[in-house]
């Protein structure tokens, strides 16, 4: 055919984006939320004080939080109606499509929330998807087992009340483990943001046509499922548990992955921005040892991620590649040794990464000069030909 021209397939036309909220330096391994280490903010910040800095901009003074704390707290309960859209779902469905469309019917039961210029309104919507996604997450995983769904608990934090909504029983009082829940404030603190990645880039696009903020939050969920984005903490644990299956011959499988065997992967590797160690993934991996030691669980899995790991950072062809654990390689073991199923782990990211999602969606609306978003293309098809009747084709 003539016209077509082959193109360099790394060529990707992006446009750049102004932001404040992270700051990432891939050759360096650095993560800055609105300028703080994530080191320091995994170490001694709570997840609700991150999700206020990210979203207001600075770290909350006490007052500021206990108001931000009290407003989302009365704000978890799911309107009767909206819970009642779980019985529409199969029990064996993947919880990511039944949270995604929870949450975009947030518009439906919300139909004042929709305007994105309305500031009054989108610090309601902000609250709300803080204090509901939790709750909205709890019940899919709830709906998967086939077991009653129970309501929030306001005198605990929001990490204790998914914990509860997730494992506890209307039958019995559920003993928050402190340990379990402070490891879970720290994975949500690691996967609040993490500047222009697929699904938050998405959310800003859908955001940028004025859809609202429910639904362009909605759509974040959607892209964060693909396995090369926050699917990938799922597939880590599916990756090894094929190869201890297979005898937990490590090399082997490293030997798919640089023979390109059926596009075999190191899930939980690479990143298309950090070319050096994903410095979640390092401080994931320091806790990952004593959660699971504490949780005593099979950590057969865990021997066979550090051998798989030594094997590749030791390996020249992810070497060259700049290939090192990114934030899914470890986080999978620590959320299976919580209790939770495969399924869960990309709806636990997505709980983290929430209120960088409204971050973005908020920054980009601040911004008077907002248009909407256009991505270019370069046109590589036919050039102009005149049309055949089907007898001439
Ligand atoms: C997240 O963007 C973000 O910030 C995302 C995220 C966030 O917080 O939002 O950090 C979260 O999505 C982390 C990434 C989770 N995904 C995975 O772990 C899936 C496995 N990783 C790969 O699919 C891949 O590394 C990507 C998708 C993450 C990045 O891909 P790139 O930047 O497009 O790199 P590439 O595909 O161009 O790879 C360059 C080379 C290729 O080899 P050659 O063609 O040069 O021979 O490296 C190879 C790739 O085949 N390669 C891998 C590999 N990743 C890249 N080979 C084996 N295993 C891998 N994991």
């Amino acid at each position: 055919a003539t016209g077509y021209t082959t193109l360099d397939p790394g060529f990707v036309n992006t446009a750049s984006t102004k932001s404040a909220i992270t700051y990432i330096d891939g050759e360096k391994g650095i993560l800055r939320y609105r300028g703080y280490p994530i080191e320091q903010l995994a170490e001694k910040a709570s997840f609700i004080e991150v999700s206020y800095l990210l979203i207001y901009g600075e770290l909350p003074t006490s007052e500021q939080l206990e108001t931000f704390t009290d407003k989302i707290r009365r704000h978890t309960l799911l309107h009767e109606d909206l819970k009642r859209f779980f019985d529409g779902f199969p029990r064996n469905a993947h919880p990511m499509p039944v949270v995604s469309s929870a949450v975009n019917a947030l518009s439906a039961y919300y139909p004042d929330s929709l305007d994105p210029d309305d500031s009054e309104q989108v610090e309601l919507s902000t609250i709300r998807l803080l204090a509901k996604l939790p709750t909205i997450a709890a019940y899919a995983y709830k709906k998967s087992v086939g077991q009653p769904f129970l309501y929030p608990d306001n005198s605990l934090s929001l990490v204790e009340n998914f914990l509860r909504m997730t494992f506890g029983f209307p039958a019995e009082p559920y003993e928050i483990d402190p340990e379990i829940a402070q490891a879970l404030d720290m994975l949500l603190i690691l996967h609040a943001d993490h500047e222009q990645n697929c699904s938050t880039s998405t959310v800003r696009l859908v955001g940028s046509s004025d859809a609202n903020l429910f639904t362009s939050i909605s759509g974040g969920i959607n892209a964060l499922w693909g396995p090369l984005h926050g699917g990938a903490n799922q597939a880590v644990l599916e990756m090894l548990e094929q190869i201890k299956n297979s005898g937990g011959d490590v090399n082997e499988f490293v030997r798919k992955v640089k023979n390109k065997e059926d596009g075999v992967k190191l899930m939980g590797f690479g990143h298309r921005v950090y070319r050096n160690y994903d410095p979640r993934a390092a401080i994931v991996k320091k806790t990952a040892d004593s959660i699971l030691k504490k949780l005593g669980a099979g950590d057969e899995l865990l021997e066979i991620a550090m051998k798989l790991e030594e094997a590749a950072l030791t390996d020249d062809y992810f070497i060259e590649r700049k290939l090192y654990p990114n934030v899914d390689f470890y986080t999978g073991l620590i959320y299976r040794a919580m209790g939770f199923p495969d399924r869960m782990f990309t709806v636990l990211f997505a709980l983290g990464r929430l209120p960088g999602w409204i971050a973005h969606w908020r920054e980009m609306h601040s911004d008077p000069t907002l248009k909407i978003g256009r991505p270019r293309q370069i046109y590589v098809g036919h050039t102009e030909r005149d049309y055949k009747g089907i007898d001439l084709r």
